[in-house]
Formats: C-alpha cells, structure tokens, sequence
C-alpha cells in the first residue's frame, strides 16, 4: 500500500518552500565539508559554492555552525496506554519537543491492546498520529502474543503497510512476554519477511521470581524496581536473544541498553559476526540510576524505567564510548512520560509505577554533550548515532539521514558555541519534570527544517500541528541484508571421499592450528584497531579537532553530492527509489575522499569487525 501524500496546506507553501543555508560545515556520517545548502520543495536540490538561486529565496546564515541531517529517534512511545496510564507526550506534544531539540522523524510503536489485532491496533495508531504529528514518523509493530492470526498479521504488515521491524518483549510476563520457542518462530518469520527483529531484552521469569522476594521483605520502593532486574537480568536476555537471531540468521536491534554489561555482549557479538544493532538511549547515556536510591521518594520514582537507569554511575560514559567505538550504533529516547501523580500510582508499590522516562527533545542535546563536547566523539559519528544509523537499519537512508541532493531536507543547524540548560520549566514537552534537570548543554540547534520547512527559528519554536508524514519503512534495508546474505553464502560443508579416511590427520592437525593462530592474530588485530580508533597513535586520546581534521581530507569541495536513483525493482507511483540509490560526488575528488573515508571514517562507523 503507498502512502497517501499529506497536501501541504497553501498557507505553509510560497515562503517556505525555498531556503539556502550559507556558510555551514556540512556534517554526514562520512565527512564534513564546507558547503551551502539550497532547498526547495521539502527537498535538498544543490549543495556547493556560489549556487544559482531564485530571487526570494529565504537565506539562513550557518557561519561557524554544524549542518548535519536532523535527528532519527526510533523509540518513542507517545500517548501510550501502558500500566494504568497513558502517556502524557501525544503525537503532537512529542513530535513538537521533538522539533525543538533537532530531531526531524521519530519511530513510534503499535502495542495492541489486549484483544486488539495487530492490523486494528496499527490502523488506531495512523489514525492518531497521522493528523497530529509534526515531524515524518514511522511505526515499529510490537508483536505481544503468539499465533497463527499474528503471523499472517506480521506478513501483511511488512507486505502491505510500510512495517520493516517488529519488537519482542522478553520482560512484561503475563502482559507481552515471548517465550524462547516462540522468539525462535518469530525471529524466523522476521528473517523471511526482510524485516528486524527488535527486543526489549530482560529475562521476565527472573524478574517475576525477584519482585515477590522484594515485596515479601517490604521493599515497596522505587529502588525495588532496578533490585528485581539488575545488570545481568539484561545481559542475561541480550545474549539470549543474540544467539537465537545468529541461529535463524535474522538481524537483530537491541532496543534500550541501559548496562554497562549489556552493552559488552552486544559488542562482542558484533566482533564474532552477528548482526546486532544496540540503542542505548538519551537517559542511559546523560544519567546514572542513583535517584531510586535515594531519600526523595517522589524523585525516585521519575527515573523508574525499564529496563532500569543503573546505580553505577560509570555507566553513563561507558556507553558513550562504546557508541564512539561502534560497540553500540543508535540512540532512542524510549521517551514515555508519565506525570508525577501518575507515577504516585506506585507510591506504595514499585511494581506499579508506570515505567518510562522523557529523552525526545533532549536526545540530541545529551548526545552532543557527553559525546562531542566531551571530546568523545567527533560531530560525523554523532551524527552516525543519532540519525544515520537509524535511518539504514529501517531502510529510509538515503532519504534521511544524509544531506545529499535528493535527500528529504530535515536538517539542523547547530550551534556549538551557544549554551542553554535543561529545565522542566522551559522545556516543550508535556511531562512535569525532566531527569536531566540543570545539565548544561554547549551547543543547540538554532535551526530544525523539517521537509524543507524552517520550523526552529533562531531558537524560535515554529512546529506545525499535522504537517509529518508516515513514511513507509520498506522490508529487506539493504545495510542489513546484505550482511544477513553473507553469512548465508558462506555456509559450506568440507568436500571429503571415503578414500580418506584415515589419511589426513596431520594435515587436519595443521589446519587446526592455523586456524588457532588466525584467530589469536584477529583477536590481537581487533584490539590494536580499537585502541588506534581512539588514540593518536602515541596512545593518546584524539581531540574532536584532530579527528575532524583527519576526516574532512578531501582537497577540494564536491560541486554536489547525488543520490541518483537506479530504477531497478519493483516502484510504487510517486516514490523514490531509496534501495538502489547511490551517493556520489560529481567531481574528480571522488576516489581521494573515498580514500580517506576508507581509512578513518568506514561507512557505518568505526567497527572494529566492521559490520555493515
Ligand atoms: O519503561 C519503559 N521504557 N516504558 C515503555 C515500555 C518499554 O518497556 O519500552
Ligand atoms: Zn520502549
């Protein structure tokens, strides 16, 4: 089914249809280059020096600022009935806070209510949000139960509504918890419609046992909530899910790391070939668990979420690295606000605090912060982990996630010499409080287009009630499937002749122990290049200026960056070919940068095992 294309409303076309940004750093995942921007028709159309522009056109001066492809968030759960609550951010208020912190789409999801179908539960979700939000959205289907009815519900879905990824809760017991045999039928199923298999992984039978020990003992608090599903009840369930996807070859997105233990099975998997993708999220990232721990009960109470902020307060600046050094890939936001009387719904009970956190309008910002500022990453792996990366796993890059002529314009300006501080009582969202409360972000974004339309002004919110769009998510992403695909080809049985039997047990011992020194020689390889990613070579840590400058080595500007579309496959009317795209650079610069992004800068980042 294709989309039907939202009619931009008079009012909102003229004007705002024709922009130019001036004098920006172009940032992508792969490099960054001086160059201005013009836009028109919701679409980037030129990038280079001295563009040939309509008169009118409105000009937005970038000097000393980023331009980088706005925000992706692909975990968001706005007005979502969930606990006896529902969220208090609906797609309006979401997708606005959104906008104000730089993030131009987010990824929602369908849970069905208990007896809903899937197809009834996606159709309520597009009937709410396609008239409220104000950024494009796409929609993750979570699949809660198991049958017949769901499967040919997933298949249509994928088929039929522009559904490439489908969640697995392994926590949730009795409510939407999958059981192993049925996550092994489920994941196989996701492998043969194209689709990612998405989990929220914490062992739910562990965390049912640990409540009832808690509760018995009295500890109704909030603190209960991280006692019953600490570091290895996650971990535990990340490896699980991990090797039943390796088994049925299905790739994998790790939805909401929130352990510095989590976060380790993940980038091991990763370095032995399994094709996994982890989301740490704006709170694991920008905050530690300590608050539901502490004497402010009603405080404690704010950061429950699931799975839970840890109590170590290293955790924050580890994932931070671990996205840096590709060990992790996306950040969410899992944003789920509940207001503090309805998080006093566990005032006496932390099993029923509503779980949920906020993190869409200030992803970015944290990001930024405790990543560029930090000096822990530079601004093209930022925006790797906040836009790019989303944008292939879900099959919408080139479309999003790049500025590139052809590319949707949703960009940010940003500014990384202006400050501002995170506050509840400045900030878009519904929510009454905000967990990142005081912290001072260096650098905002002073601009947010979205579909070509300047909807942050000079800091000035502009958002438009109903001017997103759904957009499909096509099944089988290419960055994906093509690992999926080959690992698959390198499946071979060892040709052998029942006249050797016996023959070759030397040879056999050889190749055992070649094979053993291969692997040693790998491991020692991997562990070099992680440290080389992340020193200057004289074992110290690369400022973001230094990396910037090893990255942006093309010699002289691209005139323009294009994706052109190919033609090839199955196209709907009106709809651009994303799969077969190609970004190219129309000048001879081409085969320089190619070079040097080969060399510091790997499409996809920085892996180690390099698993795109
Ligand atoms: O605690 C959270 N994050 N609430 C939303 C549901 C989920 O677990 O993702
Ligand atoms: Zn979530």
């Amino acid at each position: 089914m294709s989309t039907p294309v939202k009619k931009v409303p008079i009012h909102l076309q003229s004007a705002q249809n024709r922009l130019l940004i001036k004098n920006g750093k172009i940032v992508n995942e792969d490099g960054m280059i001086d160059s201005d921007v013009y836009v028109e028709d919701g679409i980037i159309k030129q990038l280079g020096r001295n563009l040939i522009i309509p008169g009118g056109t409105r000009k937005i001066d970038a000097r000393g600022k980023y331009v980088m492809p706005g925000g992706i968030d692909p975990h968001t759960h706005l007005e979502f009935e969930f606990m006896g609550a529902t969220s208090v951010d609906d797609f309006y208020q979401g997708t606005k806070a959104a906008v104000a912190g730089g993030t131009t789409m987010i990824m929602d999801f369908v849970i069905p209510r208990r007896g809903e179908s899937l197809l009834e539960a996606y159709d309520r979700y597009r009937a709410n949000a396609d008239e409220k939000v104000c950024c494009d959205y796409s929609l993750h289907v979570a699949i809660t139960s198991w049958s017949p009815k769901v499967k040919e519900e997933m298949t249509i879905l994928a088929r039929d509504h522009g559904v490439n990824s489908f969640k697995f809760f392994m926590a949730y017991k009795d409510m939407y918890m999958l059981r192993d045999p049925e996550l092994i039928e489920a994941f196989t199923l996701c492998k043969n419609l194209g689709a990612v298999a998405m989990v929220h992984a914490e062992n739910g039978d562990l965390i049912a046992e640990n409540t009832k020990k808690l509760l018995a003992a009295g500890v109704t608090g909030p603190e209960g909530h991280e006692m019953s599903r600490p570091e290895e009840v996650e971990a535990e369930a990340v490896n699980r899910a991990c090797v039943i996807a390796n088994q049925v070859n299905c790739p994998l997105y790790v939805s909401a790391v929130m352990s510095k233990s989590a976060a380790d099975v993940i980038s091991a998997k990763r370095s032995e070939g399994v094709v996994v993708y982890g989301e740490p999220l704006a709170s694991s990232v920008g905050v530690d668990g300590s608050e539901q721990y502490g004497k402010d009960i009603n405080k404690g109470r704010r950061f429950v979420t699931s799975p839970p902020l840890r109590p170590d307060s290293t955790t924050p600046a580890y994932l931070i690295e671990q996205l840096a050094q590709d060990g992790l890939q996306v950040t969410g936001s899992d944003n789920c606000t509940f207001n503090s009387d309805q998080k006093a719904l566990g005032k006496d009970d932390f099993t029923k605090i509503p779980n949920g956190v906020n993190g869409v309008e200030d992803r970015m910002s944290v990001v930024w912060e405790k990543g560029v500022h930090a000096g822990i990453m530079d601004p093209t792996r930022f925006v790797s982990v906040t836009s790019t990366n989303a944008a292939k796993i879900f099959n919408l890059y080139p479309r999003k996630g790049l500025v590139a002529v052809g590319s949707d314009a949703d960009l940010v300006v940003w500014d990384p010499s202006r400050k501002r501080t995170i506050s509840a009582q400045s900030h878009v969202q519904a929510v009454d409080f905000n967990i990142f409360e005081g912290m001072e972000i260096n650098g905002v974004p002073e601009y947010v287009i979205v579909n070509g339309r300047i909807c942050v002004d000079e800091c000035n919110l502009k958002a438009v009630h109903g001017y997103g769009r759904f957009v499909d998510t096509p099944v089988y992403p290419l960055y994906v499937y093509d690992l999926v695909n080959d690992k698959e080809k390198r499946l071979r049985g060892v040709p052998r002749n029942e006249a050797d039997v016996g023959k070759y047990a030397d040879e056999d011992a050889a190749i055992l122990r070649a094979k053993e020194a291969a692997r040693a020689a790998a491991a020692a390889a991997i562990a070099n290049a992680s440290r080389m990613n992340h020193t200057n070579g004289n074992g110290n840590h690369d400022s973001p200026r230094s990396k910037v400058s090893s990255i942006s080595c093309t010699p002289t500007l691209p005139e323009s960056a294009v994706f052109t579309p190919s033609g090839k496959g199955p196209r709907l009317e009106g709809q651009r070919n994303l799969q077969d795209s190609t970004f190219s650079i129309s000048e001879d610069t081409d085969e320089s940068r190619k070079s040097c992004i080969r060399v510091n800068n790997p499409p996809g980042g920085r892996s180690a095992g390099g698993f795109w």
